[in-house]
């Protein structure tokens, strides 16, 4: 088998990046692998894609599953359906699949790596987390003898594009936005990407290899940059903090506290320096101690090169005949633990009337919640409008701080809702 006859579902922005990667490196995989990797096939819903593709074109992708002379079929229609019949169909039927789909990986991960072990086939999904960045390679094989113990990680390049040119250019939301669709990084439904969801998604996957633990993506707390307000990322800035949407994971003794939000780090944190579409993972362990991982976490032709990495290591597994996988076993011991339980810094945005006795109403609420004050800063602004009153606090439960965001928002000297942003270190 000097062949490796490869099939692309789905043209769009991943899709066509990645043919012309396997085109423009055929010479190259060549030398390197000894293999010739060829597009044979492809599909996509426009019919006019197909004019521009060598090979074999279909405007429905399960098609692909019936012709007998493909070994490896590419996945890059993205959302659940019909990408996920279209993988158990090419599994049945013995062809190794590579995907980038972290929706379908995240809700029917597990079945289908269970399927593809039963049919001696392989999964490769290293586009599905981090963009060009190795990370499902590192976690499942570099990384196989470590225990982990914290995650935290920017895993969505829309996002952190948007809150860099915000931060940056002062660019308003919705023109960043704009400029992240027209570059390629946001999804299909943007929405995914600014609710947190992608990046929960991500954080599903990358657990299930980390810790051992199939964690449904929708038990994880989210919350997106949506209300993220020029404001804040003003006042972050003015306090020595950046605002970053973070996917977190820590790991106590036998439970896992798992979360995505938007959060202050320090302007030294590592992660703070992390902007534009780049993603980094940073993870703590007991055998590799801090390890980062850094670059490029969306687009067409960073998820091109995973795509081409994937492809190439199952080609040459296929080449050399019998089949090797790694059995993830679960830890039957390790229990999600509820967000109730969660204890952070915080950052505090209030904007209220601007008169005797009002900072003292607001601190006094705060300590009867068991919230003890870091500093304060209120901006003198017009005196007869509402006004700004920013404050860090240290660290308190997540209980503490509902029931006194709640009580706090009641009070007449309130004028809008309490913004609430938590700080990691
Ligand atoms: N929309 C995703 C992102 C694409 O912005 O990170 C890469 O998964």
């Amino acid at each position: 088998m000097n062949q490796i006859r490869v099939a692309v579902a789905g043209c769009g922005t991943v899709g066509s990046h990645f043919i012309e990667v396997l085109r423009r490196n055929r010479y190259a995989l060549k030398q390197k692998t000894g293999l010739s990797f060829d597009l044979v096939a492809a599909a996509d819903i426009q019919a006019e894609k197909g004019n521009l593709l060598p090979g074999r074109f279909f405007r429905d992708a399960r098609q692909l599953v019936k012709e007998p002379d493909i070994d490896i079929i590419v996945e890059l229609i993205g959302g659940i359906h019909p990408a996920y019949e279209l993988v158990k169909e090419a599994i049945l039927s013995g062809k190794s699949v590579v995907t980038a789909n972290k929706a379908l990986l995240s809700q029917y991960g597990e079945e289908l790596m269970n399927l593809a072990a039963e049919n001696r086939v392989y999964i490769g999904f290293e586009a599905s987390v981090g963009g060009a960045i190795p990370i499902i390679k590192t976690v499942r094989e570099s990384f196989v003898g470590t225990s982990i113990k914290r995650l935290l990680a920017i895993l969505n390049g829309t996002t952190n594009y948007i809150l860099s040119r915000m931060t940056m250019e002062k660019m308003p939301f919705a023109a960043a936005l704009k400029k992240a669709q027209e570059k390629g990084y946001a999804e299909a439904n943007p929405a995914l990407d600014l609710s947190g969801m992608d990046t929960a998604h991500k954080l599903g996957i990358l657990v299930r290899y980390l810790f051992h633990k199939i964690i449904s993506w929708e038990k994880i707390p989210v919350e997106g940059i949506e209300n993220i307000d020029q404001k804040d990322i003003e006042f972050a800035s003015q306090l020595g903090y950046r605002i970053k949407l973070l996917a977190v994971a820590d790991r106590r003794l036998n439970s896992l506290q798992l979360a995505v939000f938007p959060a202050l780090l320090p302007v030294n944190h590592l992660l703070a320096v992390v902007e534009d579409v780049y993603n980094a993972i940073y993870l703590e362990g007991d055998l590799i101690g801090r390890s980062l991982l850094y670059g490029q976490g969306a687009g067409g032709k960073a998820a091109a090169s995973a795509v081409l990495a994937d492809v190439t290591e199952i080609g040459m597994k296929l080449n050399q005949g019998g089949y090797a996988a790694i059995y993830w076993p679960q830890d039957k011991n390790l229990v999600l633990e509820s967000a109730d339980n969660f204890s952070s810094r915080s950052y505090l945005r209030f904007t209220a009337v601007d008169r005797p006795g009002v900072l003292a109403r607001i601190a006094y609420l705060l300590g009867k919640n068991n919230i003890s004050i870091a500093s304060v800063i209120q901006k003198d602004q017009n005196p007869r409008q509402a006004v700004p009153i920013v404050m860090l606090t240290h660290e308190a439960r997540e209980k503490s701080f509902s029931r006194a965001l709640k009580e706090i928002n009641s009070l007449d000297i309130i004028r809008k809702p309490t913004v609430r942003i938590r700080m990691v270190e």
